[in-house]
């Protein structure tokens, strides 16, 4: 599949926005400074904190943020389980989510939970944290993807 260009200059800050590539959902959210801040103490209640599986991310996102940008999560949407679209839940806590979940995304299939760097949370049925693609900035308002 070809990379794609995608314009991210209507997504508003706490928005999450998907693309197609390679017939894969992309997500991309433009995180908000509150958002970015419910990443930091985490760690201890996520299956990978550190992104320590290099098979997830490329090394540019292998940080806290899983990203280039600080605000800019770019992650392909399907769930490390088996496979669903998982929801975008940036700061609800439906149960039957645990008090300390900040919000993220959520699979409705069996009730995996991710943060929003896609950092799985341990106790649920997905192994792995969400997919971070190859992608790139073009300019300020554009990533190509792939
Ligand atoms: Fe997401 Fe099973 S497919 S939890």
């Amino acid at each position: 599949g070809a990379p794609v260009t995608v314009d991210i200059s209507a997504i508003d800050a706490g928005q999450k926005v998907t693309f197609a590539w390679r017939s894969l959902p992309v997500f991309v959210v433009n995180r908000t400074t509150d958002q970015l801040a419910q990443l930091k103490g985490l760690e201890p209640r996520l299956l990978d904190p550190q992104s320590s599986n290099a098979e997830q991310q490329p090394k540019y996102a292998t940080n806290e943020t899983r990203s280039i940008k600080p605000e800019w999560l770019v992650v392909i949407g399907l769930c490390t389980h088996l496979g669903c679209v998982p929801d975008f839940v940036p700061d609800i806590k439906p149960e039957p989510f645990d008090a300390n979940w900040k919000g993220g995304f959520y699979c409705p299939c069996h009730k995996s939970r991710y943060d929003l760097s896609g950092r799985v949370f341990s106790g649920v049925p997905a192994p792995k944290n969400l997919p971070v693609p190859p992608y790139h900035f073009v300019d300020d308002t554009h990533i190509q993807i792939g």
